[in-house]
């Protein structure tokens, strides 16, 4: 079989294989064609793709002689248009908000997967790419408010004084919470953290944050490592609880969701109002409406001399390790769904295989998918 590997939008700089990748593809048996400058953003030229064994070619030539199609963020119409009955298609669609995309694939009696929805399970962790891309974005958001704060993060003795280490308080400790918090530590912050889920303390405390407790979460241990909607009478007491840490804090790092719902909204206009100016607010979770009121997508706001940073695409701007750990996720999972001679063997008993497509055969084969979108 033959897999294609398209170029990104502009804005964008990872793509989806890295010539790394391309080479272990080769070594499973797989042809891979790859477009043109597909990877020169990732710092990645053509001539490292032909020699880890690709040819490289326009998108056209790309999509019409490939049996698998992979890139990162969801087709463009102009590639939707080109893609063929029966082909495959795999990229990280947000099947939960993208309606028309999942309508026209079904349509076009693609069988396409969607990344971003493999299952959250132990097998299927070598394979989940959201967890890679949050943890580049975990890491560059402390690194992009060390940048923006006008302190120090470390605790420094000088001649001069002593400067105190810089509070910093991270809301979700999932895996770009997690992330945030070991890089603050690195860098000398003191951390605080609030999450739902009882079960993340122990590694809260193990990479040197201080968990506070807010009474009453509702911990669904069914819902596969995800968080799910809070009590009207919880979210008023963890409001208040937030609202007094982060009124002491210089650096809050919004992380929380809530997977296929909008953020929970946890940083309220009167609580940045109380914040110090000069204090920065990281939220991760921008592109489903911010944990903070004031944030707006892929935007900066300056309220009450408190920045607030809301950009939706921190793993872009590390292209090279981004691309390699999403490189690396597809690779895992391909190895579910393509046999040690190189053919496809799409086996719908697999878990994680029926758990990450999306279409197949003019149909909506994802539950979740198919209740949102009716
Ligand atoms: P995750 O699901 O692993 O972690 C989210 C955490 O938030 C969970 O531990 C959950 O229990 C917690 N949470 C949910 N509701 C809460 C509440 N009311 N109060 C406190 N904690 C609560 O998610 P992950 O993978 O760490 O991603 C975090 C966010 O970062 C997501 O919104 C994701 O879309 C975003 N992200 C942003 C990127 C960027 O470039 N800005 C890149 C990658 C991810």
């Amino acid at each position: 079989m033959t897999i294609g590997i398209l170029k990104e939008i502009e804005g964008e700089n990872r793509v989806a294989m890295l010539p790394e990748s391309v080479a272990t593809l080769v070594k499973m048996n797989v042809a891979v064609l790859v477009e043109k400058g597909a990877g020169e953003r990732a710092f990645a030229s053509d001539t490292e793709y032909e020699q880890a064994g690709a040819k490289v070619d326009t998108k056209p030539n790309v999509i019409a002689g490939s049996d698998l199609v992979i890139k990162i963020n969801p087709p463009e119409k102009e590639e939707t248009a080109l893609l063929k009955d029966g082909q495959v298609f795999m990229a990280v669609m947000n099947p939960y908000f993208n309606h028309e995309l999942v309508k026209e694939m079904a349509a076009k009696s693609i069988t396409s997967f969607s990344l971003d929805v493999v299952p959250r399970t132990s097998r299927a962790q070598a394979m989940d790419i959201l967890s890679s891309m949050a943890t580049v974005a975990g890491y560059k958001a402390v690194l992009t408010a060390a940048n923006t704060l006008p302190k120090f993060f470390p605790m420094f003795m000088t001649a001069a004084g002593t400067i105190k280490p810089a509070n910093m308080l991270i809301l979700g400790a999932g895996v770009a919470g997690l992330q945030a918090i070991a890089t603050s530590r690195k860098l000398g912050a003191v951390v605080y953290v609030f999450d739902v889920r009882a079960a993340v303390k122990e590694e809260v405390v193990g990479l040197g944050g201080k968990f506070v407790e807010v009474e009453g979460a509702v911990d669904d241990k069914t819902a596969g490592g995800y968080a799910v909607e809070q009590t009207e009478e919880f979210k008023q007491r963890q409001a208040q609880s937030i609202h007094d840490q982060a009124v002491k804090s210089d650096v809050v790092i919004c992380t929380a969701q809530i997977p296929g719902r909008n953020a929970p909204l946890l940083l309220r206009t009167a609580t940045v109002e109380a914040m110090r100016p000069g204090s920065v607010i990281i939220d991760l979770a921008a592109s489903t409406g911010g944990n903070c009121e004031l944030t707006k997508n892929n935007e900066t706001v300056i309220h009450n001399g408190v920045k607030i940073i809301g950009n939706s695409q921190l793993p872009t701007d590390m292209p090279t390790d981004a691309s390699r750990m999403f490189g690396k996720n597809v690779i895992n999972f391909l190895k579910l769904i393509i046999t040690k001679e190189g053919s496809l063997n799409l086996n719908w008993e697999d878990d994680i295989v029926k758990g990450t497509a999306v279409t197949h055969g003019k149909e909506i084969v994802h539950e979740r998918v198919k209740g949102v979108i009716g």
